[in-house]
């Protein structure tokens, strides 16, 4: 462990010499969501490959580069491209950036995704902000020795999604016609999609969307002290007894369908904050 925190300290010593910037909020931007990295005022784009110890990218709907600059108002870090823990990365890999900023100061992490609508309410295109989540990966990030200086040994998950957060973001919606649901999100590990007994199991558990990513970052997160707010696209309705396929070039571009109204709402949030 003693190594992860001397391979942060290096990442972040790196990143403070490329950028003069030092932002308290991150934006993770999730599968066919980096068009809204276009709307960053950006002062500094490094890519990942760049930043001593990340993880590189391998899919390629992801471009794998850290964007420091403006946003609604705000300065931000994005990340444009995250790792998935289908990609071979291992939970501590996966959220290594998350743990840089927040030892770059980030205090608020802003997480998107795009994920299967398991409520059979919801449509392709939606936008769902997550209220809870469960993981169902069978991984934690923090197995292993706790580092006492990046959070406690069992932190505390009574409520990892910031309910002022949600509120804020649930007005902003409102105010800006956008519909959004608020709903739990289940967490798996891929890269197979859910059988229909899997997916009937999951709407039974609880969970109104499913998908492959988020949950190892937030609950790095969390242990880090940040507050969270996390947003799906629900790229594809999975109904069990009409069970359709969601192949990745749908799930791509229900994404970047739903982007415009992603990017307004991300943007008034971050100006509400
Ligand atoms: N299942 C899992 N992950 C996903 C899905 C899905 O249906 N859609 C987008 N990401």
């Amino acid at each position: 462990m003693r190594g992860q925190l001397a391979k942060v300290k290096e990442s972040v010593a790196f990143l403070e010499k490329e950028t003069k910037l030092r932002p308290h909020i991150a934006v993770v931007l999730g599968t066919g969501l980096g068009g809204l990295a276009d709307r960053i005022k950006a002062a500094s784009v490094i890519p990942y490959k760049n930043i001593p110890n990340f993880p590189i990218s391998t899919v390629a709907s992801h471009e794998g580069r850290l964007i420091f600059g403006s946003l609604g108002g705000k300065t931000v870090a994005a990340m444009q491209g995250r790792f998935h823990f289908y990609e071979g990365y291992e939970p501590r890999e996966i959220t290594f950036p998350i743990r840089v900023m927040a030892a770059m100061g980030i205090k608020t992490l802003l997480i998107s995704n795009a994920a299967g609508g398991l409520d059979l309410s919801f449509q392709a295109g939606d936008l769902m902000l997550i209220s809870d989540h469960i993981n169902l990966t069978g991984q934690n990030p923090l197995r292993g020795d706790n580092v006492d200086a990046w959070g406690p040994r069992f932190p505390d998950m009574t409520a990892p999604y910031s309910r002022r957060l949600i509120d804020l973001a649930q007005k902003a919606a409102k105010d800006l016609g956008i519909k959004i649901h608020k709903g739990i999100y289940v967490g798996v590990s891929g890269p197979s999609m859910e059988t229909a007994a899997e997916t009937r199991f999951l709407r039974i558990i609880g969970a109104d969307a499913v998908g492959m990513s988020t949950i190892p970052e937030v609950i790095v997160a969390v242990h880090a002290g940040l507050k969270v707010l996390g947003l799906s696209v629900i790229t594809n309705v999975n109904d069990p007894d009409n069970y359709q396929p969601a192949p990745l070039e749908q799930v791509i571009a229900t994404a970047k369908g739903a982007e415009p109204n992603l990017v307004r709402l991300v943007e008034e949030i971050l100006r509400r904050m």
